[in-house]
């Protein structure tokens, strides 16, 4: 593959991590694009530490079309990002979103004209442990995953030589599905309780959340994906597989006052199932529960400041 420009959006846990395993490898000319300036990143992975030297922009006035553009923010925040993939995309541009959730080329089609678009199902852990550092931790399965197609093919290649291993898989559908199984139960339910993982071994919280998979394997079948009839009972034992003291991604963002991931996740089932008029009222209270935890959030830091 002939080096490409790859502009990465969003440079926390996923994003950083991300730009600095493709630096590192050095076959492609990485480009940050943040909020903040950045120079270099400390990457802490598990075969040790580097200081990576990254070229960063600011203001996606500056930015000129790249060949891949990486979208790294949390889901609620593409369209305040939307400038960036204006700016970025141009003929031959191709977007690859790193985000949970599902709709992903849906989120970003307002600002992309025609672009590909390739979904990624990010399985790695990426934390930013302080400013300018992010660690990668990798769990038992490959880092990120795309569709089996030309462009998925593309992306996993960028990845050839790095620290993340990218893989294409044919039952994508299926694999992104269960990432959002977990994520609708483990993000909201930790969320709304303010407490980590340790709160999904209560009964009642275990009955609550077999009951919002069960809803939202109905619907996932309805769209036509090949869920299994155990699926919900076969998610929620991966999710006692984690650590009690694990938090998540929804339950961090709630701690630290943030707007919370809820549309992309909760909301997709709850969309997904008045396409097929199939009611979802459990995971319809989580989502009312969510926004207004989210906006509550929202107008807390708008207040102070
Ligand atoms: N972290 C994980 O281990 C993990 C695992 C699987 C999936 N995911 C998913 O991956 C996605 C990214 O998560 P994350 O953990 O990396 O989130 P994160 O640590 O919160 O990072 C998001 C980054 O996006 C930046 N950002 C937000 N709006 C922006 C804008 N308008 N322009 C430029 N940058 C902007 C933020 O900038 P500031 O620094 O200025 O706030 C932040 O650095 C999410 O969908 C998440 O659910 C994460």
């Amino acid at each position: 593959m002939t080096p490409q420009k790859i502009a990465v959006v969003g440079l926390g846990g996923i994003g950083g991590v991300a730009a600095a395993a493709l630096q590192l490898a050095g076959r492609h000319d990485v480009l940050a694009c943040a909020r903040r300036p950045l120079g270099t990143l400390g990457f802490h992975h598990p075969e040790g530490m580097a200081q990576v030297k990254l070229r960063c922009l600011t203001d996606p006035t500056e930015a000129a079309p790249v060949d891949w553009i990486l979208l790294c923010t949390k889901a609620q925040d593409t369209a305040a990002a939307g400038a960036w993939l204006e700016s970025l995309a141009g003929p031959g541009t191709r977007v690859a979103v790193l985000q949970n959730g599902l709709g992903h080329a849906e989120r970003v089609r307002p600002f992309l004209g025609e672009a590909p678009v390739v979904p990624v199902i990010v399985y790695y852990n990426g934390e930013r442990i302080a400013p300018g550092e992010v660690r990668l931790r990798h769990v038992p399965a490959p880092d990120v995953v795309v569709p089996d197609d030309a462009h998925g093919r593309d992306f996993a290649a960028l990845f050839r030589g790095s620290l993340l291993s990218a893989q294409q898989a044919a039952d994508f559908p299926v694999l992104a599905w269960r990432k959002l199984l977990l994520n609708i139960v483990a993000n909201p339910l930790t969320a709304l309780t303010r407490q980590r993982q340790r709160v999904l071994r209560r009964p009642d919280i275990r009955a609550l959340g077999l009951a919002l998979l069960e809803e939202a394997v109905a619907v996932g079948r309805a769209e036509g994906v090949a869920l299994a009839p155990e699926e919900a009972a076969s998610v929620w034992a991966t999710l006692m597989t984690f650590p009690e003291e694990a938090g998540t991604s929804m339950y961090h963002d709630t701690m630290a006052g943030k707007s919370l991931e809820a549309e992309a996740l909760t909301g997709y089932v709850v969309a997904a199932g008045e396409r097929h008029a199939m009611p979802t009222p459990l995971n319809r209270a989580m989502l009312a529960l969510l926004r207004a935890a989210s906006d509550g959030n929202a107008q807390a830091a708008a207040a102070r400041g």
